[in-house]
């Protein structure tokens, strides 16, 4: 699909600066409404005459005198469906004749499961509101939290469910937002995949009924991403007004979109209502994962680069070196070993592989699965984190010093949550795996999951992991989990409260990785799940990248990446250069190409780099140096994707803009040249129209008639046209263009 190209869309980035208006936030007690505005967005809520909490506006950033009448209920539609499943509220609990999905859905203990929430009270935050419901008659109590940012106009919601009844009660649905849009043409992008194949954009029109996007799974999972876009009219890619969301929660989440009968959309999502039902006991409360929702006005291109800047000003954690700073440090260029030794790691082979990543140019060395307990394969030593005594008998520190003294820091795989049966961990404690005594324990990849929801268990996980950060120098930890729950039984606890597991699981989970963060503040978390199976905006508060998928096939990488970045900036997304034929799909393709697959992303190397031959070294040395010296506009700066991989393009391309518009990157591929048409005439993107910029090549050759330097009008109107000879089969081009 070749973008269409506009005045408007060139203007984007100036207007973003010069539209930037402070955040407001406001309470009118006359009308009973509530009013967020930041970034180009206002969201505006109120209560209406019966007490509900009632959506009245998400979109475009209205005028600051604007103001909206007291909220009025739907009308019904016959007998059949009343007012209250018509009105949109922002948190609907199930009662009184709602046929939409509810946000809360409560069993008390005497049988009772109608839930009305009303307003009761609110009070101002920094950049919102928190706003208490009440049931209309029992004790629960829910506070609806709302943060705007004031610069993307990203909002921020969440929900605490309180039980101040005097018995307990059982959460069997709880979201952490529903958002609302009226009537109207829409289409509906959500990302779907599978192992080795994730991130696949889906764009469908918006019909009646309710899609489900969710995970079962227990954590966030392959096959779905818990992200959402729709988009008013067909889907574009850099006009139009788009309304997204992405949840912020790494265990078994659902997001549902609806268009109800009277075609008005509703999206809810949270905690996964399949098999929960979480207990609260008098005096307990629930919090809800974070939903995060945003608009633009400038197509999915638009809504991902308002969704990336909040990520990596908002989401992404700090190191000691980046505290306080605006965005994260990009990430180090590295080295894994994986797919060049698999298990068979050594202490010689891992040093030779340091020496010769060192040569590349590698800033981190990162030690893949095999280095501990008995792990020759997958059939055993999950559980059992000591060194492997037979491949590296004096531990670990003289491999790390080498990595050292070689300018590198060095990183090690590890996959905490889970336990091979065939490990010593597995032996001592066969109670400690997620389980339902006397059924059969489905292994995966011959493992299990070991429940972390148990204290002992937690206990065991941080305490290992804090172990090997105290006694080794280590920089970065790969953590992965590989295999989906199956028998989720807590047995521990009473019966009726072991589905709590679903939340506390992935709780201790979140609160492992903070308590390591703060103890060893220099160390640097990469979140894999076989791929992508654990990519979500919960996940990425407390880790610096991920890894999208273990398909590191550099074609099939340019959809995959393409994907990943409508939900997340390419700063996390992480892409190795591997070797070729590649094992995905037998398809060979060139050094140049795979680097250039790879440099759209944060840099990485996993081929076997002993066989390379000077050439190929000396390829990857000039380019990784480039990469280098232009790594932060293209994880950090302004993503536009000039013409997407999908439906079989024959071409692709990427650019990003430094935010000051400084400097742009631009990667451009052939997938096969036919009938000899050459690649399109490439129009920028987001340029200052008024500033000179020069060209120059990273990788291939522009046109003959190119200027060297030019305007950003011209090369965004006129375009940046590739020399005749950029022809064939997976062929790769790269330029930079710096503002003189
Ligand atoms: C998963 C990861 C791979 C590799 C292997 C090791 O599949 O995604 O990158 O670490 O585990 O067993």
């Amino acid at each position: 699909m070749l973008k269409a190209f506009t005045m408007a869309a060139a203007l984007t980035l100036a207007a973003w600066s010069a539209e930037a208006q402070p955040s407001t936030v406001s309470f009118d007690s006359a009308t009973q409404v509530f009013r967020l505005d930041g970034g180009n967005v206002s969201y505006v809520f109120g209560v209406n005459p019966r007490g509900e909490l009632q959506q009245l506006y998400w979109g475009g950033r209205l005028g600051a005198t604007d103001s909206f009448p007291a909220a009025k209920p739907m009308p019904e539609w016959a007998s059949f469906d009343d007012s209250y499943t018509n009105t949109p509220q922002e948190y609907p609990g199930w009662g009184a004749g709602l046929y939409v999905e509810p946000a809360l859905k409560i069993t008390f203990a005497d049988g009772n499961r109608d839930l009305v929430l009303h307003y009761a009270s609110h009070k101002a935050t920094e950049h919102g509101f928190d706003v208490e419901l009440k049931d209309i008659e029992r004790p629960i109590y829910v506070t609806l939290h709302y943060a705007m940012d004031p610069e993307t106009g990203v909002l921020a919601r969440s929900a605490t469910i309180e039980n101040r009844d005097a018995e307990p009660v059982t959460i069997e649905q709880a979201a952490a937002a529903s958002w609302a849009l009226p009537a109207g043409k829409y289409t509906l992008n959500y990302l779907t995949g599978r192992w080795a194949g994730e991130w696949t954009l889906n764009q469908v029109p918006f019909e009646h009924g309710e899609r489900v996007m969710e995970s079962r799974r227990g954590s966030t999972g392959h096959q779905a991403n818990p992200w959402f876009a729709i988009q008013a009219g067909a889907a574009d890619e850099e006009h139009g007004e788009v309304w997204f969301g992405a949840l912020g929660w790494s265990g078994s989440w659902r997001i549902t979109v609806e268009r109800d009968q009277l075609d008005a959309i509703r999206v809810t999502g949270g905690f996964n209502p399949f098999d929960f039902g979480y207990v609260l006991h008098p005096g307990q409360s629930l919090e809800t994962p974070v939903f995060y929702g945003g608009y633009s006005a400038h197509g999915l291109g638009g809504a991902s680069r308002v969704l990336h800047l909040y990520e990596l000003k908002h989401i992404l954690p700090r190191t000691e070196a980046t505290r306080g700073a605006e965005m994260p440090r990009p990430r180090p260029v590295l080295y894994n070993s994986w797919e060049a030794t698999e298990f068979n790691v050594s202490e010689a082979g891992q040093m030779a592989l340091a020496e010769k990543a060192a040569a590349l140019g590698v800033d981190r060395f990162v030690m893949d699965d095999g280095w501990f307990g008995q792990r020759k394969n997958d059939h055993a030593g999950l559980g059992d984190w000591y060194v492997n005594p037979q491949k590296f008998p004096h531990g670990l520190k003289p491999l790390i010093d080498k990595v050292h003294a070689l300018g590198m820091d060095f990183g090690l795989w590890v996959e905490p949550e889970m336990v091979n049966p065939d490990s010593d961990l597995y032996r001592k404690h066969p109670d400690w795996v997620l389980r339902f005594p006397g059924r059969p324990e489905t292994e995966q990849r011959n493992q299990l999951v070991l429940n972390l929801a148990r204290p002992d268990v937690r206990a065991y996980v941080f305490g290992f992991l804090d172990k090997l950060l105290t006694e080794n120098d280590i920089a970065f930890l790969k953590w992965d989990y590989n295999r989906n729950w199956s028998e989720p039984g807590w047995d521990q606890l009473p019966a009726s409260e072991q589905k709590d597991v679903y939340v506390a699981f992935t709780r201790n989970l979140y609160s492992i990785l903070a308590e390591l963060r703060q103890k060893h503040p220099k160390v640097e978390i990469e979140s894999c799940s076989g791929g992508g199976g654990r990519v979500d905006l919960g996940i990425l508060r407390y880790v610096d990248e991920v890894w999208p998928s273990d398909n590191t096939d550099p074609f099939d990488r340019l959809t995959i990446q393409n994907g990943f970045t409508y939900a997340y900036t390419p700063q996390v997304m992480m892409d190795w250069v591997t070797d070729s034929p590649h094992w995905m799909n037998n398809r060979a393709t060139s050094l140049q190409y795979r680097l250039l697959s790879s440099m759209q992303g944060s840099l990485g190397i996993g081929a076997d780099i002993t066989k390379w031959t000077p050439e190929e070294t000396a390829t990857a040395k000039r380019l990784i140096a480039a990469y280098k010296q232009v790594q932060p506009t293209i994880v950090q700066g302004e993503l536009y994707r000039l013409i997407s991989p999908l439906n079989g393009s024959e071409f692709s391309a990427t650019e990003t803009v430094r935010r000051d518009q400084g400097q742009a990157v631009v990667f451009a591929f052939i997938h096969s040249t036919q009938e000899g048409r050459g690649f399109p005439l490439l129009k920028l993107e987001g340029l200052n129209p008024k500033a000179e910029y020069t060209l120059s090549a990273i990788e291939g050759k522009a046109g003959p008639d190119t200027p060297a330097t030019a305007s950003g009008a011209w090369w965004m109107h006129h375009g940046l046209a590739m020399d005749a000879s950029f022809k064939g089969d997976f062929q790769a081009a790269a330029f930079r263009l710096d503002r003189k």
